[in-house]
């Protein structure tokens, strides 16, 4: 295993790093090239919007210094004012079609932008979930839950800060700024330098202001994880919880979480609270001076009123960018390191992956092989040992042993959900990990020690995906294992809903549909992890007699702790603390006075 494998995930979700890293946002973009045309109109729009934004400052200019200074000069008094009146209507009806017409284009280039986002987005998830899903589980070992959920939901979402948040308005931003500044240095360079007077300690305050948001920020993200937790963990927990009477104690726990995350959201508020004012101070500082200025400079003849007031409105345009930069630059450098994380994740080649042209027979004939397989779930901590083994087709076999002996973990070596650190697991005589990974699968069914049932219906659990099963094969498979009885209880047989989990349904009752689930796939090799430790007496009978029957002409495993199956075992195979102590049948064991001997007696001997 790779270091890179190991650590591809950082676990904390801080935010830390670049605002822009070209190689990250190129592999983003890769995303946007199905939809490039809409991206490519809805960037040449915002040239547009800007363009027509800053000619309202224009046509203002042109206004005062056309007809309205016209009026002036004429010295006509009321007549010319009213002469003029009627010109400067026109233009001012001119102006509030303008505006209107371009906060149109303005959303229509929203909607495309967001329309571009979140197809790519969509694209992107699918795109992490199949890899997530193809990960051997040594993968989920290691990475919690939660933190591939956020993978999938929360960062994915980056790709979308960049392009709505990021691109579009950092585009706009540019395009606006540079607009400005060429407008005003051609309008009156001497003035448009006065203007920018403010830009230094503007800067420097975003610059202040953007570190200690970002902490605030942060904090409240950590806050919101922990509070998040709290919830899911009590309300997975509620059963315990209430038996326990600990919900007091949770209460309080949670208020004190929810404490933190409130007070770090006021942090964050009192930093906008300064920012803001600051910035509002800064500005009109800047416009006071510009009037100033500039009224000095009329008197000189060297600026119109009309170049003025256009000063005075586009400086309003330019101050607004730069308030907004340092709110652009955390959103960016929230989505950089989302996409860092992402990319880390699509990067990871599965290390369990299905060889190409493997082999995959129409069906198996169901031997198996374990040679000197040692295997530990974390590198240097061997769970089992030079465990060698075979059975042959149609064969039942016992596997016994303390709990934490190894015998689920021998299940999941033979279907291939983890790779031997040492010698080989042969399927008719073929390694695992040269089966096509799919048929292996099909071919050798678990019926595991923990059922879990996928929300939705009975039928949907039992068929697993599969279409060519009818539905009278499905309802065979059940009445076979007793299922049916199940089935009766509940309110609409096959198609009611088993609840998230299978949660609506005993442990008992989840087992029987495993089975039914294990038998409908009708598999070479059943492997059967202590299925009946959870029914009652006659439940289990049932099973039993359900059992000789599924294992005719297949080959079967059982992990079991009940005398009953083991006896009718062909072979029993004892592990102990990982290794495989003895191997015969029972008559045969019991005699031999070893470790089965002793299980036997402390465990059946009631
Ligand atoms: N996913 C895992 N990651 C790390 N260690 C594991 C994992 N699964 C099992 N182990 C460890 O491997 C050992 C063998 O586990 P295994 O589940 O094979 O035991 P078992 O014989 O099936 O026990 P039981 O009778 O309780 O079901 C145990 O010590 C267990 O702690
Ligand atoms: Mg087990």
């Amino acid at each position: 295993m790779s270091k890179k494998a190991e650590t591809f995930c950082p676990d904390s979700d801080v935010v830390t790093g670049k605002a822009f890293d070209a190689r990250l946002v190129r592999r983003m973009l890769a995303y946007v090239r199905p939809y490039r045309g809409l991206f490519a109109a809805s960037i040449a729009m915002v040239t547009v919007v800007v363009f027509l934004e800053l000619l309202q400052g224009e046509l203002v200019k042109r206004i005062i210094d056309g007809p309205l200074k016209a009026a002036v000069a004429s010295g006509d008094g009321i007549t010319g004012w009213e002469q003029a009146a009627g010109t400067v209507a026109t233009w001012a009806g001119l102006i509030a079609i303008l505006v209107v017409f371009t906060a149109g284009l303005r959303v229509m280039q929203v909607m495309w932008i967001n329309r571009v986002a979140q197809r790519a987005m969509r694209d992107l998830r699918v795109q992490v979930f199949r890899h997530v899903q193809k990960q051997a589980l040594r993968f989920f070992d290691r990475n919690p839950v939660g933190r591939l959920v956020t993978r999938v939901v929360n960062d994915v979402e980056a790709l979308s800060d960049l392009l709505t948040s990021g691109l579009d308005a950092i585009f706009h931003d540019i395009f606006m700024l540079a607009g400005i500044v060429t407008w005003l240095m051609i309008v009156n360079w001497r003035l448009a330098l006065v203007s920018f007077v403010v830009v230094p300690p503007l800067m420097i305050v975003t610059q202040v202001f953007r570190g200690a948001s970002r902490r605030a920020f942060r904090r409240v993200r950590e806050k919101l994880a922990t509070v998040n937790s709290t919830i899911q963990e009590t309300v997975q927990g509620v059963r315990v919880i209430q038996s326990f009477v600990q919900e007091a104690k949770a209460q309080r726990r949670f208020e004190s979480r929810n404490r933190e995350l409130a007070d770090a959201h006021l942090s964050t508020v009192a930093n906008f609270a300064l920012f803001f004012p600051l910035v509002e101070l800064l500005s009109t500082i800047g416009k006071a001076t510009v009037i100033w200025w500039g009224a000095r400079s009329i008197g000189g003849g060297d600026i119109s009123f009309g170049e003025l007031t256009q000063f005075v409105f586009y400086l309003e345009l330019f101050f607004r960018p730069i308030r907004d930069i340092s709110e652009k630059f955390n959103i960016l450098q929230g989505s950089m390191a989302s996409a860092e994380r992402l990319f880390g994740l699509l990067d990871r080649e599965p290390d369990l992956a299905s060889p190409a042209d493997g082999y995959a027979p129409e069906r198996l004939v169901g031997e198996v092989e374990l040679r000197g397989v040692t295997f530990g779930y974390a590198p240097d901590r061997p769970v089992l040992e030079d465990i060698a083994f075979h059975v042959k087709p149609g064969e039942t076999v016992a596997l016994v042993g303390a709990t934490g002996a190894g015998k689920t973990t021998v299940a999941g070596l033979i279907t291939r959900l983890y790779d031997v650190d040492q010698g080989q697991v042969l399927v008719d005589g073929v390694d695992v990990r040269e089966h096509e990974l799919t048929s292996l699968r099909r071919g050798v069914t678990v019926v595991p020690q923990d059922v879990f049932l996928f929300a939705g219906t009975v039928e949907e659990n039992l068929r697993m995906g599969d279409d060519s099963l009818t539905h009278e094969q499905i309802e065979a498979a059940c009445a076979a294992v007793g299922a049916d009885r199940v089935l009766r209880k509940l309110p609409n047989g096959l198609a009611s809903d088993v609840g998230e989990r299978g949660g609506r349904l005993s442990v008992g009752e989840r087992q029987l549909l495993a089975l039914a689930r294990a038998l409908a796939q009708d598999p070479a090799v059943l492997v059967l992890d202590e299925a009946t430790s959870s029914v009652d007496s006659e439940t289990e009978h049932l099973i039993q007699s359900a059992l000789e029957r599924l294992q005719e002409g297949r080959t079967t495993l059982v992990i079991a702790h009940r005398l009953s199956t083991i006896r009718k075992a062909d072979r029993i195979l004892v592990f102990h603390h990982g290794e495989l102590r003895e191997q015969g049948d029972h008559k045969t064991l019991v005699a031999a006075d070893g470790i089965y001997a002793t299980l036997h007696r402390l465990q059946f001997a009631a």
